[in-house]
């Protein structure tokens, strides 16, 4: 069976792809330093504990497993982190990510499926963003994302190395069986930090800012199924192992929720109310991030099926009953 370097694999997204890449007949390989991420999550492949700084350490795990493809998302990836330590961001998901690549060309391992974001985009209100909008990110984070990608298209100019990037927006909810979950400390995801504030294992949530330009003057975001997400990169994987070049695919619903508008809906699902107060605005936030995802559609046939918000918060709260690394 063929394997796949799965970076972050014992992360959120990570370990949701491995479960769905082992379910597609690959063997998922996690790569992971467990900084961020959770030993417990990697259940479905073999575990190679590892830095991406640490060159050597890439190339002997390449060098086992001679993967046919690599699905990078080991990253740091908190917006407001990125605006106070920006260098932390480009040291790892540049210089990570360098490192990576290079080590997967040096291994003649030329398929790689990347997780970019729509953070690379940038403050681009009343738009709903597709692949090609202009990319002006506003915090370190999502430039450091960009940067990667840039990387991606000098590797396939010079090497043929092939990639497929995907641009997320919002992630959300869990394995329906909750075999594995959402799972950051700290956490700073709004749908996670609602719940836990919901059981009470942390203090009411903070609205980051009111009075945005948008009818309820909290932020819109497009939040998309991690297991529709995984599928997506299941789809990307094939395509680049089928021969079809590199292409860069948004994953979003193209449906926008505002944060009054996600307490609402978590309210309903849980029976439950969010204990909540009003506060200023984080760094970094964009207004509005939205996107449409017909060329995810029609050119890899991705149908997503549990992005709505009742289903994603809907496992997310099953995930958070039941699941929890730590518990
Ligand atoms: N929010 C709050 N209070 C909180 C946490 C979040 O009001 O305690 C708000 C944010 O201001 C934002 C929305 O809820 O308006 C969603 O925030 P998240 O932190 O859940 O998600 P972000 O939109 O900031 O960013 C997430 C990931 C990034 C990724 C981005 C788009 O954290 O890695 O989605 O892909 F880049």
């Amino acid at each position: 069976m063929d394997h796949v370097l799965v970076t972050g694999g014992a992360g959120y997204i990570g370990s949701h792809a491995c479960k769905a890449l082992k379910k597609a007949g690959f063997v998922p390989v996690t790569f992971d330093s467990l900084v961020t991420g959770w030993e417990d999550a990697v259940k479905f492949g073999p575990f190679e504990k590892g830095d991406l700084l640490d060159r050597q350490r890439l190339d002997e795990v390449f060098a086992k497993y001679q993967p046919v493809a690599v699905m990078h998302f080991a990253a740091l990836s908190q917006v407001g982190e990125s605006m106070k330590e920006p260098g932390l961001y480009w040291r790892n998901n540049v210089g990570g990510s360098l490192n990576l690549i290079e080590a997967a060309a040096a291994a003649s391992c030329m398929n790689f499926v990347f997780s970019s974001t729509c953070a690379t985009y940038g403050e681009q209100d009343n738009v709903v963003l597709d692949e090609n909008s202009v990319q002006l990110p506003i915090n370190a984070y999502g430039a450091s994302k960009k940067a990667v990608e840039d990387i991606l298209d000098n590797f396939a100019a010079a090497y043929g190395m092939n990639h497929v990037i995907f641009r997320y927006f919002n992630v959300a909810g869990g394995d329906p069986d909750a075999e594995v979950g959402e799972h950051h400390r700290p956490e700073t995801h709004l749908i996670p930090i609602m719940l836990e504030a919901i059981e009470g294992t942390r203090p009411a949530l903070t609205v980051f800012g009111t009075d945005y330009d948008t009818p309820d003057g909290t932020c819109i975001r497009d939040y998309v199924h991690v297991c529709d997400l995984v599928d997506a990169h299941v789809l990307g994987l094939r395509w680049l192992l089928d021969g079809k070049g590199s292409r860069v695919f948004n994953l979003g619903t193209g449906e926008g929720f505002s944060v009054r508008e996600v307490i609402a809906q978590s309210n309903a699902v849980t029976n439950r109310d969010v204990p909540y107060e009003e506060g200023p605005r984080r760094p970094g936030d964009c207004t509005k991030l939205v996107s449409g995802s017909s060329r995810a559609e029609t050119e890899l046939g991705w149908t997503p099926t549990r992005s709505t918000m009742n289903t994603m918060i809907t496992d997310a709260w099953r995930w958070h009953r039941t699941g929890h690394y730590d518990k």
